[in-house]
């Protein structure tokens, strides 16, 4: 890696509960500016730059009407208002129709269902649609003016038939979306267009460096991460937090706890399991009740100091929903089991143990379905802090790794860029060559069953606590 920078975007706007919204127009101005930062700080010139990657986050429904205006801030993938959307495409088509048709069930994170919101609930918005995206997808045709995506990302539209590739037809009827409203589908190593000149005048890339499809978050980060062959599987704790592994068929959960999405590989899917609140756990509590001078270093080292178990204190992490394994929009966080003798540092160790817990229901249900867990590799946030690596060991009961590059999905994009320009044969050639494993952290042989047991208590918060929040 050479260089790279970032820009910060707004964050979302909850204008109700469960509600999630971004501008587009944002994504595109910081990424004008962070691809200028990454230039100037590389020293390079935009000549030399073979191939663009992309990625971004999924699920998120981006509408432009005639003129390729925004028609409303997008819906993106923790918004979680389609709940009735969800329950009539289930009762149309069928639950089990629905997993054969798109190997998923109807979630609200699912873009398909944010249309269907968008068309029943704002239809003067939804008569102005002339074509719909997701938020890497706005991005790149504002760089190129190609409207295309990538067949990872396309599968969490619901609109994909992920066995074969390509939209389903069925699907379209029967929910009475235009194909034509809907981008072209590439593998993500394909080169599917090129810098425009606005888009070089945004960005200082040169016009005509072509650009391939590209990834969705989750598939560009593992691809970042080596996760490309079976018995590879990764735990990444980013906002939200997914165990993804990948597979050589579509693996399909027949209770659709997991997500069966194509991978960022031609012929190879993969199995992820999704919580909503991972890293947003931990931001939402030093945001909401901690001060100014309050770092995650320092939370971290208050947590430190407690022992594994936080003192029977448990955080189950549902600030927005939950997906894997409850599939419940109106899931509740809680903190249970608070005493006088508990301090800010068993909270933090529980939302860090909690949140783990959280990931570790995927595997559970991985052992179910006989998805091969050989080697488990860390990203995102919750790789970079030497107590949640820990943590994470510990409740897996499995040693983890951490590979050299930390940028997670901009560095499988990189790759995938690298392959689409033909520097590699291969994606798997490209990881062979080029992803380091820099440290391994064996699971405490003396903590694990310590672990096992807060596992077991974690697990009977939510089904006690449901009946609270149930609507
Ligand atoms: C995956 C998912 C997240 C988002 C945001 O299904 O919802 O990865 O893309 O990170």
């Amino acid at each position: 890696m050479l260089a790279s920078a970032t820009e910060e975007h707004a964050p979302f706007a909850s204008p109700q509960i469960g509600w999630a919204e971004q501008q587009p127009e944002d994504w595109w101005r910081a990424c004008g500016i962070a691809i200028r930062k990454a230039l100037s700080s590389a020293n390079i010139g935009a000549n030399e730059i073979a191939c663009v990657g992309l990625s971004g986050q999924m699920h998120g429904a981006v509408m432009l009407d005639e003129q390729d205006r925004v028609v409303r801030p997008a819906l993106i993938w923790c918004d979680v208002r389609t709940e009735k959307q969800c329950q009539e495409l289930t009762e149309k088509i069928g639950a089990d129709r629905l997993i054969q048709l798109t190997c998923n069930p109807a979630l609200p994170n699912f873009t398909l269902t944010k249309f269907l919101w968008v068309r029943e609930n704002e239809p003067e918005n939804w008569k102005r649609v002339r074509s719909v995206m997701l938020p890497k997808d706005y991005v790149r045709f504002r760089m190129t003016g190609e409207r295309a995506i990538d067949v990872a990302d396309a599968s969490g539209t619901l609109l994909l038939d992920v066995a074969r590739r390509r939209w389903s037809n069925e699907m379209l009827q029967a929910t009475q979306i235009d194909e034509r409203l809907l981008p072209k589908v590439y593998e993500s190593s394909d080169v599917c267009g090129k810098i425009s000149p606005e888009g070089a005048a945004a960005t200082g890339l040169k016009p005509g460096t072509p650009v391939v499809a590209g990834a969705g978050d989750q598939a560009a980060g593992a691809t970042g991460m080596g996760i490309v062959v079976p018995g590879a599987v990764s735990a990444t704790i980013g906002t939200s937090g997914v165990v993804f592994a990948a597979t050589d068929r579509p693996a399909l959960d027949s209770k659709g706890r997991l997500h069966t999405f194509c991978h960022a590989i031609p012929g190879r899917w993969h199995v992820m399991g999704v919580t909503q609140a991972a890293g947003l756990s931990l931001r939402w509590f030093r945001d909401n009740l901690c001060s100014a001078t309050d770092s995650y270093d320092k939370l971290t080292a208050e947590a430190s100091a407690v022992s594994p178990g936080a003192d029977g204190l448990l955080w189950t992490p549902y600030l927005m929903g939950e997906r894997t394994p409850h599939l419940d929009g109106q899931a509740r966080a809680a903190l249970v089991g608070l005493t006088a003798s508990h301090t800010r540092g068993h909270i933090v160790r529980a939302i860090l143990e909690g949140v783990a817990f959280s990931l570790r229901d995927t595997f559970t249900i991985f052992e179910e379905m006989k998805v091969p867990v050989r080697s488990i590799r860390l990203g995102g946030g919750g790789a970079r802090s030497a107590l949640w690596r820990q943590i994470q060991a510990d409740v897996y009961g499995h040693e983890v790794e951490i590979v050299e590059a930390e940028e997670g999905a901009a560095y499988g994009a990189a790759i995938l860029a690298g392959v689409g320009a033909a520097l590699w044969p291969s994606v798997d050639a490209a990881c062979n060559a080029i992803i380091r494993v820099t440290q391994r952290v064996p699971a405490g042989a003396d903590v694990v069953a310590k672990m096992n047991e807060s596992y077991a208590n974690y697990r009977r918060v939510y089904p006690a606590t449901r009946s609270v929040f149930k609507n």
